[in-house]
């Protein structure tokens, strides 16, 4: 006999009067005395079960009667019309008659209430995370990952990419994070690496001739979690050979428009292309948000020699318009002025230019600027009336970064960044290097990205004026994803392994496998890979990527259910070669 004729989604008016079998968890019990009434839920929806004493069998009253929340039943009963019908679910017009009843499984309380809003905190919805996938938002999350999944799956096989599994226990390959490692029994005192992407077995598959691979895989990275960062993540990766940036590009705007077209009958096509200095420069981020305006200007020239020292003695003097702000309250320019000097922004302050509607010009820099020079400001801003100008001074780089970082929560707050709405673009003309404190180089993306052919001769003297062949995918101010076209020179290869000071010894000893495949007949290649947990994220209206996953770990990289990392027994220990100090 099956468990049931039909789910708990998709009974409508037109099953009037058929008998039907469901099984389901109990979701809310409605007592009246006289009446009851069950929800019946499963992943396709709820029914609404009733019980009465004029038409319920009397045994089945009494097996009612022991049920709890949670419990898993199964029922049979006639589909009747509702007296008063619920708009708001499909089966919302009818309800079942129970005549028999099972208890297939009891459930104990849960810890919190398993409906669209649940009561549970962060920590305790993780701990029973099993219960909090009952939820309808995450079962949709979930339902809704594996649809893009196979959509993009079916976007590279039709563009002739090949699946291919690469290896999970490696040995280190650099994308900017520390490793997980893997101690090995048979090998002891040695470790694998657990990869921060397959970077260098997808470039190996180019080396063998699988010309167009692909893999939605887990990569595995040790470093500073935030909402939108989990310490194993999924990538959509993909490399192709016989290819230049652009054809990486177009493929790889090609998917995206079409997961926006298929998803919310959106058609995006010619994505912008900025430079990543343009990008820095007018929006403080090397991943814009472009979905409103607010852009960056330099203003430096309009203040000089006004006897106004902070601004004369700065690199820059850069400002933002925000609209419709002129009526702001001293107070709430206040909270801004505040809220730039956090830690994490760490900018000293703001100056302020109100634009009135009236005409009139205030400034917190009246003493110094006088209604002339203002106006050179607000017109250098496109300051319409009724809006207000934040300019901050400092060193370049990081005072646009924090003014990237004010427009952005600026924005937020005024609601400017429209979940449901997508704002792709390519970052492209990528530094090589970036330098550190130490002045020591390290590759902006990774060190097998090309160097631009008429960088090549920069190298030696000048590195950090090197741009590179990589570009980044850019969706709603986040990073989807990040590739570039590779180096296939072995010299190059060794150069770039110099400058950032990996030496010939340990750079053999980490990627001689690479360098060496490099000399047998390496074709050019280049690739990309997206990050699959913060695409979907972010085409369901999200940013924040741990409810797209079914069991994250925390902001503390801990997964709280199973409780891991966790101590592991001595002999373990023992057997590893590892011993416990
Ligand atoms: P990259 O390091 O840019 O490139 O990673 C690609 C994309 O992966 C996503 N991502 C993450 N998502 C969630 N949690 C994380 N901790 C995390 N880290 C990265 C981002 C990012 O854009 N091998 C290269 C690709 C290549 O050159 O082909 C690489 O891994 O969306």
């Amino acid at each position: 006999m099956n468990y049931r004729t039909n789910n708990c989604g998709e009974l409508n008016i037109s099953h009037c009067g058929k008998s039907v079998k469901l099984c389901g968890w109990v979701s809310k019990i409605r007592d009246k005395g006289h009446l009851k009434w069950i929800d019946l839920r499963d992943i396709h929806g709820t029914t609404q079960l009733v019980f009465d004493r004029d038409r319920t069998k009397k045994n089945v009253l009494n097996i009612a009667k022991k049920i709890g929340r949670e419990f898993v039943i199964q029922i049979s009963g006639k589909v009747v019309e509702r007296i008063s019908h619920n708009k708001n679910i499909s089966t919302g017009d009818i309800e079942i008659i129970v005549n028999e009843i099972t208890i297939l499984n009891e459930s104990k309380n849960p810890p919190f209430t398993i409906e669209e809003n649940t009561d549970g905190g962060d920590e305790l919805r993780l701990k029973y995370r099993y219960l909090d996938i009952r939820r309808k938002p995450i079962q949709k999350n979930l339902l809704f990952r594996s649809e893009v999944a196979s959509m993009v799956r079916k976007y590279l096989i039709s563009n002739g990419f090949t699946e291919i599994e690469t290896p999970f226990l490696i040995k280190s390959t650099p994308e900017g994070a520390r490793d997980f490692i893997v101690p090995s029994r048979m090998n002891q005192g040695k470790f694998y690496a657990l990869p921060q992407s397959p970077q260098t077995f997808k470039q190996l598959l180019m080396i063998s001739g699988m010309e167009k691979y692909f893999q939605i895989v887990k990569c595995f990275r040790d470093e500073d979690l935030r909402s939108d960062r989990q310490p194993e993540f999924t990538q959509i990766d993909c490399e192709m050979s016989f290819v230049n940036q652009k054809d990486v590009m177009e493929c790889f705007e090609g998917l995206l428009s079409d997961l926006l077209l298929e998803i919310h009958g959106i058609e995006k096509k010619s994505f912008p292309v900025i430079s990543y200095f343009d990008a820095m420069n007018k929006y403080g981020s090397d991943k814009p948000d472009i979905r409103f305006g607010m852009e960056i200007h330099n203003i430096k020239e309009y203040t000089k020699n006004k006897g106004f020292k902070i601004f004369n003695d700065s690199e820059v003097v850069v400002a933002i318009t925000v609209p419709k702000a002129s009526i702001w309250s001293r107070k709430e320019i206040d909270y801004w002025i505040e809220w730039v000097k956090k830690p994490q922004v760490g900018s000293k302050g703001l100056v302020w230019v109100k634009n009135n509607l009236d005409g009139s010009v205030k400034s917190s820099v009246d003493k110094f600027y006088d209604y002339k020079n203002l106006k050179k400001w607000i017109n250098e801003c496109e300051c319409k009336k009724g809006d207000l100008i934040f300019v901050m001074s400092g060193k370049k780089n990081e005072t646009l970064i924090q003014m990237g970082k004010l427009r952005m929560e600026i924005a937020e707050k005024l609601n400017l960044r429209k979940a449901f709405e997508f704002a792709p673009l390519w970052v492209v003309d990528f530094p090589l290097f970036f330098k550190d404190d130490m002045n020591n180089y390290h590759p902006m993306h990774h060190p097998f990205t090309s160097p631009k052919s008429e960088h090549l001769d920069l190298l030696d003297e000048k590195p950090n004026e090197v741009h590179a062949l990589a570009y980044d995918l850019v969706m709603n101010g986040n990073e989807i994803g990040g590739g570039s076209i590779r180096i296939i020179n072995t010299k190059i290869q060794e150069k770039i392994f110099s400058v950032i000071g990996l030496n010939k010894k340990k750079s053999k000893e980490q990627f001689g496998f690479l360098v060496d495949a490099l000399e047998f007949g390496a074709p050019p290649h280049g690739g990309i890979a997206l990050g699959f947990d913060r695409l979907v994220a972010i085409l369901n209206g999200d940013e924040s990527i741990r409810d797209y996953i079914a069991f994250p770990k925390n902001n503390s990289g801990y997964d709280v259910m199973i409780k891991a990392p966790s101590e592991v027994d001595p002999q373990q220990l023992d057997d590893l070669g590892i011993l416990k100090k």
